[in-house]
C-alpha cells in the first residue's frame, strides 16, 4: 500500500454482473448500502511478518489495521449473509514460533464485532513449499506449514447455505462399502453407526478440510500477464476455492464482494456462476492484468485454473488426494538424540533426510 498515491475508488472495468474498482476499498465500501450484500469473500494482505510486495500489514498492528474493515462489513452485510476471509498464518521474525494475528482476528470479528463463526474450515495447499527453510529444510525442527484458515462467519447463527451444492464424488473405499454393504456396529469411539450410511446417496458430503492445490502455471490469466508485461498477482488462491462457498452460500443474482480483489479470482467466479459482483483493488498493476479474466469466454472458461483435474504427486489420481498415515516410515527413523538447545544452534552438518 503506498500511501502517497491517490486511493480515491474509480471504476476500472464493467462486465454484465460486475464491477471492478481501483482504490482503497474502505472508501468504497462507503458506498455500499446497509444490508444489501449476500457473501463477502475474500483473501486480505496476511499479516506475514516480512513485507511483502503486495501490502502485507505487521501481524501486531493488524488488528487495529482490520477494525474499520470489520465495520463497514458488519454494515454491509444482510443479516442471513455471509462472510468468508481466507488467511494464512505467519511465523514471528526471527524464532521458530507462529503469530496468533489470524486467530486473534477472528476472536475479535466474534467478541468485538458480533459475528458467528459458521464454521472454520482449512484449506490444505499440498503443493506449498517447506518454509521458512531456516526452521524446515535447515535446522529441521518444524515441519511444512501448508494449511490457510478460512473463516466462515455471519451476523446470525443461521446464514443461508446448502452443503447440497459442493457435494463430492464417493472415495473408492466407500464404493466398495455401498457395494459389498455395511455391518451397523459400534466404532472405536463408542459412536453408534446405524445402516443408514449404507444408503447410496450418490455424492458425499465434503469434510471442512479443502484439499487443493495452488499449481496453476499455464493459464489464460499468466499468458496474458508474460504477453503484456504486467506482473502476476503473487498470492492468488485457485478458483475452486471461492466457487465452493459461492456455491455454497449464495444463488444466482446474489450480490458477492470481494474488497481484496487482487487479480479478481472472486470475480471471474462470479461472473460464470452469473452471481452480481463488486472487486475493490488498491494496485493497478494487479488489475490489468484481472482484466484477462473477463475478456474471452471461452478462453477463461476452458482455462486449467477452472479445471478439476488436479495433479498430485506426479500422477493423476482422479481428483482425490492421498495423505500417508504418519506412522507408515517409523520403523527405521532417525532416532539421533534431540538437541537439547531444541535447534537453537545452528547444525550444519544436518542434511535432508
Ligand atoms: C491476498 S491478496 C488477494 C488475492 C486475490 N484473492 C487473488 O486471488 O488474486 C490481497 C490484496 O488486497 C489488496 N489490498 C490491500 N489493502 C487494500 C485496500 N485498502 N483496498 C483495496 N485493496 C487492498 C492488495 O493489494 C492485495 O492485492
Amino acid at each position: 500500500m503506498n500511501s502517497e498515491q491517490n486511493n480515491t475508488p474509480t471504476l476500472f472495468h464493467q462486465t454484465n454482473n460486475g464491477r471492478i474498482f481501483l482504490g482503497d476499498s474502505l472508501e468504497l465500501l462507503r458506498s455500499i448500502p446497509d444490508n444489501s450484500v449476500d457473501l463477502i469473500m475474500t483473501s486480505p494482505p496476511f499479516g506475514l511478518v516480512r513485507k511483502k510486495e503486495y501490502g502485507n500489514v505487521d501481524a501486531n498492528k493488524y488488528l487495529d489495521w482490520f477494525r474499520p474493515f470489520a465495520d463497514a462489513f458488519k454494515r454491509i452485510l444482510k443479516e442471513n449473509g455471509s462472510f468468508v476471509i481466507d488467511i494464512g498464518g505467519s511465523w514471528i521474525p526471527g524464532q521458530p514460533t507462529r503469530s496468533l494475528y489470524h486467530f486473534k482476528l477472528l476472536i475479535m470479528l466474534c467478541e468485538e464485532f458480533g459475528f458467528h463463526l459458521a464454521q472454520e474450515f482449512y484449506w490444505w495447499n499440498p503443493s506449498k513449499l517447506p518454509t521458512p527453510a531456516e526452521w524446515v529444510t535447515v535446522r529441521r525442527i518444524r515441519v511444512k506449514d501448508a494449511v490457510n484458515c478460512v473463516w466462515w462467519l455471519s451476523l446470525s447463527p443461521w446464514p443461508r447455505s446448502s452443503n447440497k451444492r459442493v457435494l463430492q464424488p464417493y472415495s473408492d473405499s466407500m464404493k466398495e462399502l455401498l457395494k459389498n454393504g455395511y455391518k451397523a456396529k459400534k466404532r472405536p469411539s463408542g459412536h453408534d453407526i446405524s445402516d443408514k450410511f449404507s444408503k447410496n446417496n450418490r455424492a458425499s458430503i465434503p469434510p471442512n478440510l479443502i484439499a487443493l492445490a495452488n499449481t496453476e502455471s499455464n493459464s489464460y490469466y499468466l499468458r496474458y500477464c508474460r504477453e503484456n508485461n504486467i506482473k502476476p498477482h503473487p498470492a492468488r488462491y485457485p478458483a475452486t476455492l471461492p466457487e465452493f462457498f459461492i456455491r455454497m452460500l449464495t444463488d444466482p443474482g446474489d450480490f458477492v464482494v470481494d474488497p481484496f480483489a487482487g487479480s479478481c479470482v472472486t470475480g471471474e467466479v462470479c461472473e460464470k456462476l452469473k452471481r452480481n459482483w463488486l472487486c475493490s483493488e488498491i494496485s493497478e498493476e494487479y488489475l490489468k492484468g484481472s482484466l484477462a479474466r473477463f475478456m474471452n469466454k471461452e478462453q477463461i472458461y476452458s482455462d486449467e485454473s477452472l479445471n478439476y483435474d488436479y495433479e498430485v504427486n506426479g500422477e493423476n489420481n482422479s481428483n482425490y488426494y492421498k495423505i500417508p498415515r504418519p506412522g507408515i516410515l517409523w520403523n527405521g527413523a532417525d532416532e539421533t538424540k534431540l538437541a537439547q538447545d531444541g535447534g537453537r544452534k545452528r547444525d550444519n552438518k544436518s542434511k535432508f533426510l
